[in-house]
């Protein structure tokens, strides 16, 4: 009961409704966004299921990458880092109504992606495919996302400001300088545009975006949620805060150099090559860095992990950090990419970061604050939350043990060459080969996206169970929260 207070009067003193809103917009996002994966997959298989234009693979591809990374992953990502920078600032964010204008038209990018990518409508810049207009709002929402963060932090009671926000912020930066330099382009109509580069510098531009959108908006950013919730949930300390530093300062300057790995064996200028490749290399070790820090800060918590889900959910989430930035590193290798590079192993490679990673440790959190967020003692059932975190597993599993043997046996066929040099397997043949593994990639898929269908009731369940508390008790003082020291998390 006395959590169930402290928690009520949080929801006084901080501003929770754009975190509520956000939180259940991710949950709600993942579910179409993973939907549409599994669905996509399915095509691969049966490609009757491309029955109508604005249906086929095509679209429904881009609209997929764009679901999950922007609305489910975004979404996340304003969720926790408004709440993180609230907590560990100890004051409530600054400027209401751009907060809540962030959401609305966060929300509203995303409904117009998910008309105009149907459509047809398409810049064709992976990850940036959504045209102008559409680029020009985000950019309005972006602008208000980083005056109201860096708002907040400006007006902290607190001196220090934790290393989340650290992560956060230079996502919020990164992501700026990035969506506006990739996305200079000439409208020539309402919904189409040239882009402002051409040939081989496009392609330059364009992956200097596409990797630091992965560094930044799907590794950097998540970090910032490790380094509050790991602590968090663990009841422990960061392992070391001077890594944390350490390994933020190179994890920026070493991630703007290897965008060419993207491009290897292309028309761009050989050195560029070379470049991206040793940087890819040296990345290993600013990214090992982070893993190891969330990993050791369970040191003396280790017997936490046989009962705890949400931490089995955050610790799986690191292991899957850790093997997916080996697995890129070796890839940039150009003798490794010279085989890896067209086929299903990149694809395994992405979804080992984006499920593994991106996805498991935003349940983990998501997990974290929702009883926090709706002043509940607890989720509604830990069982649940058992049962998705083995369904996630099994999922991401199933998904990425199928295309990496699917990408390795279709590099290694069409590399095959009989003894008078002519190919010894047709490309059909190859791609018969890989039918089985498809298969086994929509089970995995099915069982990844029931996981969240579980999540999805399990968090209904715990909000309707609001029910019954007194939002007008006084504030606890004696809150964890208010008292740890930045060092353990506020
Ligand atoms: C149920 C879960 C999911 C399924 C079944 C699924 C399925 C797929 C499929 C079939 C593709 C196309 C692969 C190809 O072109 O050969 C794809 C691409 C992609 N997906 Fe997913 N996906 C899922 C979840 C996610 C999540 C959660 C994220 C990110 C947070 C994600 C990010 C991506 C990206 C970035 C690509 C493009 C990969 C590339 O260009 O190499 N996916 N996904
Ligand atoms: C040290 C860290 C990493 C390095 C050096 C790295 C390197 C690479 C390489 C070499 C490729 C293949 C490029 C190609 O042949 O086309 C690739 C693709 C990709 N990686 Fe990583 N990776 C890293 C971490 C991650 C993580 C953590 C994620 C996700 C959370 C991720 C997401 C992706 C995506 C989405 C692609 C596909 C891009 C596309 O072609 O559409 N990577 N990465």
């Amino acid at each position: 009961m006395r959590v169930q207070n402290a928690r009520s009067a949080d929801a006084e003193i901080f501003n929770y409704t754009v975190v509520r809103q956000f939180t259940i917009m991710t949950v709600v996002w993942g579910i179409v966004g993973m939907f549409v994966g599994v669905f996509i997959a399915a095509q691969l298989v049966w490609p009757e299921l491309n029955f109508v234009d604005w249906l086929s693979y095509g679209r429904l591809r881009p609209l997929h990458t764009n679901a999950v990374i922007f609305a489910f992953g975004g979404s996340a990502l304003f969720a926790t880092s408004y709440y993180v920078v609230q907590r560990t600032c100890q004051t409530r964010l600054f400027c209401g109504p751009l907060a809540s204008f962030t959401f609305w038209g966060w929300q509203l990018v995303i409904v117009a992606a998910a008309i105009t990518l149907p459509a047809g409508y398409t810049t064709s810049k992976e990850y940036a495919e959504l045209e102008w207009p559409i680029d020009i709002l985000i950019t309005l929402v972006w602008v208000a996302y980083a005056i109201v963060f860096f708002g907040t932090i400006v007006k902290r009671k607190m001196k220090h400001i934790y290393v989340a926000n650290w992560f956060y912020g230079s996502f919020i930066l990164t992501i700026a300088i990035l969506h506006i330099f990739n996305n200079i382009e000439l409208p020539y109509s309402w919904f189409n545009s040239y882009s402002a580069y051409a040939g081989a510098q496009d392609a330059m531009v364009q992956w200097w975006y596409g990797h630091n959108a992965v560094g930044f908006f799907l590794t950097t950013s998540f970090l910032g949620m490790m380094y509050y919730f790991v602590p968090k949930q663990a009841n422990r300390p960061i392992y070391s805060y001077r890594l944390s530093i350490v390994h933020f300062w190179a994890l920026a300057f070493t991630y703007m150099w290897a965008g060419p790995h993207h491009l290897l064996y292309t028309s761009l200028p050989d050195w560029t090559q070379s470049l991206g490749m040793a940087f890819s290399l040296i990345l290993l070790a600013p990214s090992w860095g982070g893993m190891i820090n969330g990993i050791m800060t369970l040191s003396g918590a280790w017997h936490k992990l046989r009962t705890d889900p949400i931490l089995k959910f955050l610790v799986v989430a690191l292991s899957f950090y850790g093997m997916s930035t080996f697995e890129g590193s070796m890839m940039s290798i150009r003798t490794v990419n010279a085989l890896s590079h067209y086929t299903e192993w990149t694809v395994a490679h992405v979804h080992s970061g984006a499920l593994g990673w991106v996805a498991m440790i935003t349940f983990g959190s998501l997990y974290y604050m929702i009883p926090r967020l709706y002043g509940r003692e607890s989720m509604y059932s830990k069982s649940l939350i058992e049962a998705h975190f083995w369904m996630a597993t099994i999922g991401v599993v199933l998904y990425i043990a199928s295309m990496w043997i699917a990408g390795v046996m279709e590099g290694l066929m069409w590399r095959s060459t009989e003894a008078d040099g002519t190919l010894t397997y047709a490309f059909v043949q190859a791609l018969a080969s890989k039918y089985v593994l498809y298969i086994i990639r929509i089970l995995g898929g099915i069982c990844f996206l029931s996981g969240v269908l579980v999540m999805f009731y399990n968090m209904v369940m715990t909000i309707k169970g609001l029910k019954g508390v007194n939002p007008q008790v006084p504030a606890f003082v004696g809150h964890d929260a208010r008292t740890a020291q930045p060092a353990t998390a506020v």
